[in-house]
């Protein structure tokens, strides 16, 4: 199978199980119609797709990695919703459509991230009672948390809040990065090596998702200014309207380009170690060379 219809075949396989794992049973409709207008708008599903991908290259049961993988994109998407807010970022376009909060208003699309933020850890406690307690799901529910919270993304978007229209140190740059996009995507990789009970490539695992983490989000801020908002499904020129530090804004775009070049070669020579069937490596070269 070609990388391109591997890719598919499991961002299809995300996107069926997403509807039938996450399955509200509310009384309120609104909330579960919100919930839903973000997480099944679509979106790249970067972040299950990797808990899959080293899930599988270590050996693993991807059946058994599913549901952890779809918590975290509930938290992923949980994030876009509080981020595109009139507070935050005050995006209006999201995937390709309004922003939740055009949709359904503030108040909801507050309430739309807490559901979301929440039903993460129902599904993952689901899974380890369901397991009868066994402490690798623990330890992902842990590795989850603590990313997705105040020692993580949550830090990361305070930084780049207070960040605004100020000149900060390329340091306190990748800090802010590292733990606004890098931390939940390097959470990602290490649950997918816990959901195979592979501790032995913890500390493997988690450098390749740290390369990747912040790659991930120098592309991002490269795309803010390049991308075509057709292909990206969201607006360009947010963060020179929110006068953001990014690595755009302090590095310019050529030298953007280079640091996520050379840290995604760092990337794939983990890659080309953990998985010689050869996915992990175009997925981490795909990584580099989106356009959405
Ligand atoms: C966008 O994430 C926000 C960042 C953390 C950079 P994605 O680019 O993964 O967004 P979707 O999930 O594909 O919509
Ligand atoms: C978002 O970063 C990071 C999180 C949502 C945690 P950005 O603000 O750069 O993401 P986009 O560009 O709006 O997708
Ligand atoms: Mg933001
Ligand atoms: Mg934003
Ligand atoms: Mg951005």
């Amino acid at each position: 199978m070609t990388f391109e219809n591997e890719l598919k075949s499991i961002i299809e396989s995300i996107n069926r199980n997403i509807a039938s794992i996450v399955d509200y049973k509310v009384t309120e409709k609104t909330i579960a119609d919100a919930m839903n207008y973000s997480l099944l708008a679509g979106g790249k599903r970067v972040r299950p797709v990797l808990v899959l991908a080293v899930a599988k290259a270590l050996g693993g049961d991807v059946n058994k990695a599913l549901p952890f993988a779809i918590s975290i994109e509930c938290i992923h998407t949980y994030s876009l919703i509080h981020d595109d807010l009139p507070a935050m970022d005050n995006d209006d376009l999201r995937r390709g459509s309004p922003t939740n909060h055009i949709k359904f208003g503030e108040g909801n699309a507050i309430l739309a991230g807490d559901g979301l933020l929440n039903l993460a850890f129902e599904i993952i406690f689901d899974e380890i009672e369901k397991s009868n307690y066994n402490s690798y799901y623990a330890k992902i529910g842990k590795i989850i948390s603590n990313a997705s919270g105040i020692r993580g993304m949550i830090a990361g978007q305070i930084i780049d809040i207070e960040s605004e229209g100020k000149a900060i140190s390329i340091d306190r740059l990748i800090e802010m990065h590292s733990k606004k996009t890098g931390a939940l995507i390097e959470a990602a990789c290490i649950v997918g090596a816990l959901s195979a009970e592979r501790e032995d490539y913890l500390d493997i695992i988690r450098e390749y998702g740290k390369n990747i983490g912040l790659v991930f989000q120098i592309v991002d801020d490269i795309l803010d200014y390049t991308g075509d908002p057709k292909v990206l499904g969201k607006n360009i020129g947010s963060d020179k309207e929110n006068n953001k530090s990014t690595f755009v804004s302090l590095l310019g775009i050529e030298e953007s380009i280079n640091l996520s070049r050379s840290l995604t070669d760092k990337a794939l020579e983990i890659s080309k170690e953990i998985d010689p069937s050869g996915f992990l490596s175009d997925y981490t070269r795909y990584l580099l060379n989106r356009s959405k």
